[in-house]
């Protein structure tokens, strides 16, 4: 697989050393031996970095109550926690973070707090996110019009302003349905895409309502039936990227001979970009768990994106630069909320806070930038020592 190298497109290509990190003055969040402090002590970190309120510290400490949950989902009968561990040292695009993490596997957030400190050595990530574009699909079957492409197009400006008229908040806030184009999949098949900037809502519902609300125009017009009206999480027009340096200095020419290696292995092994992918997810899906968000879209966007080319593919890159530092790079669809949704729940809105993302791109460039830190750091323990002794060492601690 991977003859033709996935595209990149948009990261920049380094072929200098490690920058120095700025020195600029302000709240940091590189903690040495933040494992080391109480629970209390790292709550008191965290309230200080972020401002929050006592009464969001209270919301950290306990569970929702019943009465709370039985009006997210049916058939309540009580709440499953999970931890929340805070990743410590980010910096990205010269900003520092704490990065709250839900997830019940041991190692993601050390490994992930740790991976942040050496690339905060050479400056920390450098980020960057498309439009909050998501695209909603209509597929209609058994039309027998001729020229359907061109009836389509020809209603597309009344398409794309019937489509508006359902989000009225989301026109106000710059969003809406932008565009839409037709394909030909068969004869008696055809697919509509609509393409909506959501601006910082993950816009499920916004999407639908809109693919509901044209679809019977578009059969009207060229009969069939529009038997899918739903949106895709193959979110491919809301695309993020993440790149960070890594010092030959502080690694050495082995350490990084070797996860550049294991970089190749999972380009050029499918069986081997799967768990690759899924120590990327670790740290994405954590966040997403976090945060309110839907890491079960984002999951099958990233998988779907993994796939897009000839075979599965690795979602990062790895490049020894001219003097031997690591270049790392991701890309990747993230299709994230700072509003609406279950990032209202009371503990996902603190978290959301600890974070300060002030829109749906910086917090999808956030996890764009901890992915590539929990992958780095995998690799680096699995191609070095192992990744059962770290472990293990974290449990020793435990302990
Ligand atoms: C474990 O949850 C994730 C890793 O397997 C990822 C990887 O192998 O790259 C450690």
């Amino acid at each position: 697989m991977n003859s033709e190298p996935i595209s990149n497109q948009g990261f920049a290509s380094k072929t200098s050393e490690c920058p120095r990190p700025s020195s600029a003055a302000r709240r940091t969040s590189r903690v040495s031996k933040f494992y080391e402090r109480s629970i209390e002590e790292r709550l008191e970190f965290v309230k200080e970095f972020a401002d929050l309120s006592d009464e969001a510290i209270n919301l950290l400490k306990s569970s929702p109550d019943q009465n709370t949950s039985d009006k997210i989902i049916e058939n309540v009968i009580g709440n499953y926690s999970l931890p929340i561990g805070i990743a410590v040292n980010f910096q990205i695009n010269d900003k520092d973070y704490l990065i709250p993490m839900v997830l019940e596997e041991p190692s993601v957030v050390a490994a992930a707090s740790n991976a942040a400190k050496l690339a905060r050595e050479c400056g920390g990530f450098t980020t960057s996110a498309d439009d909050p574009v998501m695209i909603g699909q209509i597929h209609v079957f058994d039309s027998k019009h001729p020229n359907v492409v061109q009836h389509i197009l020809a209603k597309k400006e009344e398409l794309l302003s019937v489509a508006n008229s359902k989000d009225p908040m989301m026109i106000e806030r710059g969003g809406g349905a932008k565009d839409l184009d037709v394909k030909i999949i068969n004869d008696n098949h055809i697919r509509i895409h609509l393409y909506v900037d959501c601006r910082d809502a993950m816009g499920a519902n916004a999407v639908n309502t809109m693919v509901e609300a044209i679809a019977p125009l578009i059969t009207d017009e060229i009969g069939g039936k529009a038997v899918l009206k739903i949106i895709s999480n193959m979110a491919d027009r809301r695309l993020v990227r993440a790149e960070c340096t890594f010092s030959r200095d502080l690694l050495g020419d082995d350490t990084i001979d070797l996860i550049h290696k294991g970089q190749l292995a999972a380009e050029a092994d499918s069986y081997r970009a799967a768990t690759h992918n899924k120590g990327i997810m670790n740290a994405i899906s954590a966040i997403c768990v976090a945060t309110g968000n839907d890491w079960r879209a984002v999951e099958a966007g990233a998988h779907a994106f993994a796939g897009r080319g000839e075979g599965y593919n690795p979602l990062t890159k790895y490049q020894i630069l001219n003097h031997g530092d690591l270049l790392a790079s991701i890309e990747l669809p993230l299709a994230v909320a700072t509003v609406g949704g279950s990032t209202k729940l009371p503990q996902a809105r603190v978290n959301q806070k600890i974070i300060g993302a002030q829109t749906s791109q910086e917090l999808a460039q956030v996890m764009a930038a901890a992915g590539l830190a929990q992958n780095f750091a995998a690799l680096k323990a699995i191609t070095t020592e192992g990744i059962q002794k770290g472990h293990m060492r974290l449990h020793e601690r435990k302990n």
